[in-house]
């Protein structure tokens, strides 16, 4: 599904050096956990596949293809078919859940009159069908995130990326958000999460890849926190 190949990372104008000769592959259908002290680099791994961000050395590889080749069309494509979740999810405050996630259906190409089935199937998979007519203020943390997720997926897209999904969650709400990604995972998209939630990388047992200065120090099949 992805690959990195001797990738390394050094941020232009300040020339912080992100990601030190990475390489790493994930495969299709893979559930992979990004851990690593804060400044380790796992942010600018996903920015990197979303191509926020170029290679200064090395290649970084999706669905086979390089991405730094794109251009500006193949890019735009190349995200859409990338879901993401963030710590901070921004919802919009006067939609309601279930239009929160039908926006993110307007830039796909889905037909208008496939939308009410992709939503719902969405909004069931993250658990929130119910509070389909609720607003971001009525809906907990971890609700909004479980929305924000909805919302990552409605398009099917093959690859998914959280980037500290738990960050402002209670302990609760972010075991419940950890398995919706598996439920997520276990529909057939591949999910890789950066954290800093050690408990959560115990509990739910995934592959692990820590990053200690840009560079890959361990990449354990079974998981567990290594810091
Ligand atoms: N846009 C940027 N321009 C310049 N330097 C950056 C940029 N983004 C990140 N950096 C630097 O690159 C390094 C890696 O940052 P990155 O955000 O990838 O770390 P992280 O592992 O996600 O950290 P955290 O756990 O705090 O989110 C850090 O030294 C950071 O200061
Ligand atoms: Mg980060």
């Amino acid at each position: 599904m992805i690959q990195f190949k001797n990738v390394t990372l050094e941020y232009p104008v300040t020339r912080t050096l992100a990601l030190d000769d990475l390489s790493v592959e994930v495969g299709k259908g893979e559930f992979v956990y990004l851990v690593g002290h804060s400044g380790a680099g796992k942010s600018s791994f996903m920015n990197l596949l979303l191509k926020r961000a170029l290679p200064t050395r090395g290649e970084v590889r999706v669905a086979g293809e390089n991405i730094s080749r794109y251009r500006g069309g193949r890019t735009a494509l190349l995200r859409r078919r990338i879901g993401t979740v963030f710590q901070d999810n921004l919802l919009l405050d006067h939609l309601n859940a279930y239009d929160n996630v039908a926006f993110a259906l307007r830039v796909t190409g889905v037909p208008g009159r496939e939308w009410p089935a992709r939503v719902q199937a969405a909004l069931r998979t993250v658990g929130l069908d119910h509070k389909r007519h609720a607003l971001p203020v009525q809906l907990s943390q971890g609700e909004q995130q479980r929305v924000a997720i909805a919302r990552a997926i409605v398009a099917n897209p093959p690859l998914l990326l959280a980037d500290e999904p738990t960050g402002n969650l209670d302990p609760e709400q972010g075991r419940e958000v950890l398995k919706v990604l598996q439920n997520v995972n276990l529909r057939g998209t591949t999910v890789i999460v950066a954290t800093h939630a050690r408990d959560l990388v115990e509990t739910f047992r995934h592959r692990t890849l820590t990053l200690r200065k840009g560079r890959l120090v361990r990449d354990d099949p079974h998981g567990g926190y290594a810091l």
